[in-house]
């Protein structure tokens, strides 16, 4: 069977590696995604733009996406030279005037001291909790960028369910978020786009597609 999915290319060499493996993880959770991942997902999911992005880090899936066509607002709570600095999802109370669709790939909430705390998950969350109820209000898109296994936990499978959740997108590549040369191990985690749109058949089950 031919594979469609190009293999990952790795483009950012400056942030720090990821957990477990006795590594630290970055402030704010700050983990560029390559550009194959967004790409995998525009094959996907037609999005509809302007898009709104925002974590949106030092721009990794917001240029993917401006380069498909599509105006992207970048936002993100930290300043990494890429869109705006200083907003908080989290304090937003509706879209950026005009967005169709939410894109990113949120912080997993396991930075740092609560990498082992219940208080983490709690953190995603709430944050998609947010997100979709962002995507209702505007009648809009949402794609969010999680771990596979995270979508089977009873409190997120609670919360995917309710909502308008129209396709899975599974990453049979791992990603490899970071490259320390020929040092650098593979991934460890599954990832799957999340892909929700407030305007599809809702009496239809969602999709899981492979990408
Ligand atoms: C995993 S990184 C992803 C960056 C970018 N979306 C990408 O995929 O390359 C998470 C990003 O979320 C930002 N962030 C964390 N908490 C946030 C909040 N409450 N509001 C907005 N951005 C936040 C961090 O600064 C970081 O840039």
């Amino acid at each position: 069977m031919s594979d469609p999915t190009p293999r990952p290319t790795i483009e950012h060499r400056d942030f720090r590696p990821i957990h477990i493996s006795g590594y630290e993880r970055a402030a704010n959770d700050f983990y560029p995604t390559p550009a194959w991942v967004t790409e995998t997902l525009l094959r996907h999911a037609p999005l509809r733009g302007p898009v709104w992005e925002p974590c949106c880090g030092d721009g990794a899936i917001a240029r993917v996406i401006e380069a498909a066509g599509l105006r992207v607002e970048a936002t993100d709570l930290g300043d990494r030279g890429y869109g705006s600095g200083g907003v908080d999802f989290f304090a937003q109370t509706a879209v950026p005037a005009g967005c169709q669709a939410i894109v990113t790939n949120p912080p997993y909430g396991d930075g740092g001291a609560e990498r082992t705390s219940r208080r983490a998950s709690s953190q995603l969350l709430a944050f998609v909790r947010h997100a979709i109820a962002l995507t209702e209000a505007s009648n809009g898109q949402l794609a969010l960028l999680v771990r596979f296994t995270w979508i089977a936990g009873q409190r997120a499978a609670a919360l995917l369910s309710a909502g308008p959740l129209d396709k899975v997108v599974v990453l049979t590549h791992r990603i490899m978020w970071f490259d320390m040369g020929p040092d650098t191990k593979n991934g460890q985690h599954h990832h799957c786009w999340l892909f929700f749109d407030a305007q599809r058949d809702r009496a239809k089950p969602p999709e899981v597609v492979f990408g």
